[in-house]
């Protein structure tokens, strides 16, 4: 009797251990073509792909936005559109994210997909098919996405924690370990800053003052220095300019190696991108890159990982990106007591109307 009370114990001891690891990681639930076969014959890759392509035919810059935009919304609890939910102290309102840009391609792509396709497509799986698109289209190769996320029900400023420019190498290590990610991903990611502008008032600091010293951060280039300083003037002006992150002006819009030339010889704008050139940890992986031919796809290869990332919380496929589809009855969050405020649209309190909301949406949620 003991011992089948003692075998029982072992299987559901196995069992939990299962259920554990699945939690723990929805990747396994993500896969390349997830919509196959979801939209009858309708390829929603590629109608979120054309979307991309008309408005970077106008804008290339739509693309490190695209870029800047995952890392932002798969950083935080995960690849779950909380980015995009609109509100008062939801995460778009965090001071890293006010720059972001992109939310309108992300809308488009969306209303393109439910025009054919209602109900079925995440916006969270949006975001990466159109990174993807975006980096593929300027120049970085094509990697291959996995699918299947739900979008997130949660958006709140203070879940935001998103490296600052001046974070050392050390605490980033850490950041991204907290993620899940490695030391490898990280200077890979980092790589994301192949494209894309910083503004002036992110690295002021390393042109004329760095770190209380009165002086230019010795480790930038002195020729860059001083022609960034007329960029960035040292009084206080309304404008915030904005410069390249890859100084090289032949591949500031190109996905391509070229950052990791820039930096090592001492041309980063931001102190995290310029010190992974110079930190014991990282340099010699800055230098291996920037020797090599593979940058595309090692570049795929982690922004696959970065795509993975999920919190295990519950999901839906939204109707709207910049909402909810319902008003869930969820008792507020200790950051809402606190503050009084809800983080995202869908908790305003609306009273009766909740359950006219849930019926009219139902049939895009899915959890
Ligand atoms: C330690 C990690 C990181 C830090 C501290 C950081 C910081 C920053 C900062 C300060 C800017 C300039 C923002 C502005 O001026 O408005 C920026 C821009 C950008 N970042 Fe990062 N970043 C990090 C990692 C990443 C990653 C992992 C990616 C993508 C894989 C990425 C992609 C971009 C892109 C594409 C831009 C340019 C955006 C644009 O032109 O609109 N960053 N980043």
């Amino acid at each position: 009797m003991a011992m089948l009370r003692a075998g029982a114990a072992l299987q559901l001891a196995l069992i939990g251990l299962m259920l554990a690891s699945l939690s723990g990681s929805c990747h396994s639930a993500l896969q390349v073509g997830f919509y196959n076969g979801k939209c009858g014959v309708a390829d929603v890759e590629a109608i979120v792909a054309g979307v991309v392509a008309a408005r970077f035919g106008k804008d290339p810059t739509i693309a490190p936005a695209l870029l800047r935009m995952q890392f932002h919304d798969c950083f935080v609890t995960g690849c779950d559109a909380s980015i995009l939910l609109d509100g008062k102290s939801s995460e778009k309102t965090a001071p890293p994210n006010l720059s972001v840009r992109g939310y309108d391609v992300i809308d488009a792509a969306k209303a393109a997909v439910e025009a054919i396709c209602p109900g079925v497509v995440s916006c969270a799986d949006i975001i990466i098919m159109a990174t993807r698109d975006a980096v593929s289209l300027s120049g970085g190769g094509r990697y291959k996405i996995e699918t299947g996320r739900k979008d997130g029900l949660v958006s709140l400023a203070s879940n935001v924690d998103l490296p600052a420019p001046s974070i050392s190498v050390n605490d980033s290590i850490t950041a991204f370990a907290r993620k899940g990610l490695t030391v490898s991903d990280m200077v890979l990611l980092l790589g994301g800053h192949t494209i894309g502008v910083a503004h002036c008032s992110l690295f002021q600091d390393r042109l004329y003052n760095f770190q209380n010293t009165g002086k230019p951060d010795p480790t930038m280039d002195p020729s860059l220095a001083s022609a960034l300083r007329s960029t960035c003037p040292n009084q206080q002006t309304s404008v915030d300019n904005i410069v390249n992150l890859d100084q090289n002006p032949a591949s500031s819009s190109i996905v391509d190696n070229s950052f990791y030339k820039q930096i090592l010889a001492r041309r980063g704008i931001l102190q995290i991108d310029q010190e992974i050139a110079l930190d014991k940890q990282t340099k010699d992986l800055v230098g291996a890159i920037a020797g090599s031919f593979d940058f595309s796809a090692r570049f795929g290869q982690a922004m696959v990982k970065l795509g993975a990332l999920q919190n295990g919380s519950p999901g839906e496929i939204r109707q709207s990106c910049r909402a909810i589809n319902t008003a869930r009855k969820l008792p507020p969050s200790k950051e809402e007591q606190r503050t009084g405020q809800m983080g995202w649209t869908g908790r305003t309190r609306r009273g009766g109307s909740d359950l006219r909301a849930l019926s009219i949406h139902k049939r895009g949620s899915s959890d």
